[in-house]
């Protein structure tokens, strides 16, 4: 079996100018559940088993699982910028370890140095994961502008909510699976159940990051708490919270929108307002829904032992702490 944290570990970045290289080194070095590159050899494992293709299946996936795990981490680089946030698997982010043009410039190198892997994915396979990887990289980018759009924006619907995430977490994990699958040999109807499984756990899993934003412990967490909270992020804890609060409770919450300077008071305010409302408990009803709908797509997929993996993996996202 392939150690994908070993294949990341192996990356070079002993290069010059060290300002552009040690960040990117310092990033992928900081562990981080290595999700979607894991998804991706799943995926063509649970392919491979079924016997459509020799064993090198899984090494051919390997270009194209590191690219993904680049492409991930270069997001967050970014996304540290926008969100402001400072710390990120229990370290400094990097534009705080260094500065925001770092982690612009870093992060471009990153996307490149994906492509770069991409362009290892075996000839015949190319195309269509090149098309698939950019329409991903794509829906990234508009989800994270709505994301910062509805930070600003009074009137945001559960429905928008799920739109933006999908788009900003989904289908970097689908398009994980089913690129996986893909080199491995999947069939199309293959290939659509692992982007809906993916989907499914995508939107489970951005709901308990949600959740750990505001009930996590920062310690297994690695990012501060509150962040959310501070920024006025419309999340599904919010929007639920707004949607099941009485007139004034509401105006309380529309209230503390406004404020921008006294962090610690909003997030013990605004926790104590969603302790209040029940929220967290609605929220993962929500969560427990998606996690239904993605399982119910594993039906549809060779029943081996690769296959329950994918079982398991659901279930255990949705109790994640980290
Ligand atoms: C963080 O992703 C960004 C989100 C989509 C919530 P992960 O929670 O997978 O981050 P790492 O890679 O494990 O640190
Ligand atoms: C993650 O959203 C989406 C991307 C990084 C593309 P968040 O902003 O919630 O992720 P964290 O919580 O910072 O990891
Ligand atoms: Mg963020
Ligand atoms: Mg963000
Ligand atoms: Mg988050």
């Amino acid at each position: 079996m392939i150690d994908i944290i070993k294949e990341i570990e192996n990356l070079d970045w002993s290069k010059e100018p060290k300002g552009l290289y040690e960040p990117i080194a310092y990033t992928l070095a900081s562990g981080g559940k290595r999700l979607r590159p894991t998804l991706a050899l799943i995926a063509a494992e649970v392919i491979m088993n079924e016997g459509l293709l020799n064993g090198d299946a899984i090494e051919h996936t390997v270009p194209a699982a590191l690219a993904l795990e680049i492409f991930h981490n270069f997001t967050l680089l970014h996304d540290d910028v926008m969100d402001r946030a400072a710390v990120r698997r229990g370290r400094p982010t990097v534009h705080v370890k260094w500065n925001d043009n770092t982690a612009i410039l870093s992060g471009d190198q990153m996307l490149i140095e994906a492509y770069k892997q991409l362009a290892q994915v075996p000839a015949d396979k190319l195309p269509q994961v090149l098309r698939w990887f950019n329409e991903m990289a794509t829906g990234i980018c508009e989800g994270q502008q709505y994301d910062v759009d509805f930070e600003h924006q009074r009137q945001v619907s559960i429905e928008d909510y799920m739109m933006m995430i999908e788009k900003k977490t989904s289908v970097l994990i689908a398009n994980a699976l089913r690129t996986g699958g893909y080199i491995a040999g999947a069939n199309p109807a293959q290939q659509e159940a692992l982007y809906q499984y993916g989907l499914h756990i995508g939107l489970a899993f951005q709901i308990q990051d949600d959740i750990l934003d505001v009930y996590g412990d920062p310690k297994t967490f690695g990012k501060a708490i509150g962040g959310d909270i501070c920024c006025n992020k419309k999340t599904i804890l919010l929007l639920t919270a707004l949607e099941q609060a009485d007139d004034q409770t509401k105006a309380e919450l529309q209230q503390w929108l406004d404020v921008s300077d006294r962090d610690a008071e909003k997030i013990a305010t605004v926790t104590e307002l969603y302790n209040r409302l029940g929220v967290r408990e609605r929220v993962e009803e929500v969560m427990e829904q998606h996690t239904a709908l993605a399982l119910a797509q594993l039906d549809k997929l060779p029943q081996n032992a690769a296959c329950e993996k994918l079982r398991t993996l659901a279930e255990r996202l949705v109790t994640r702490k980290s």
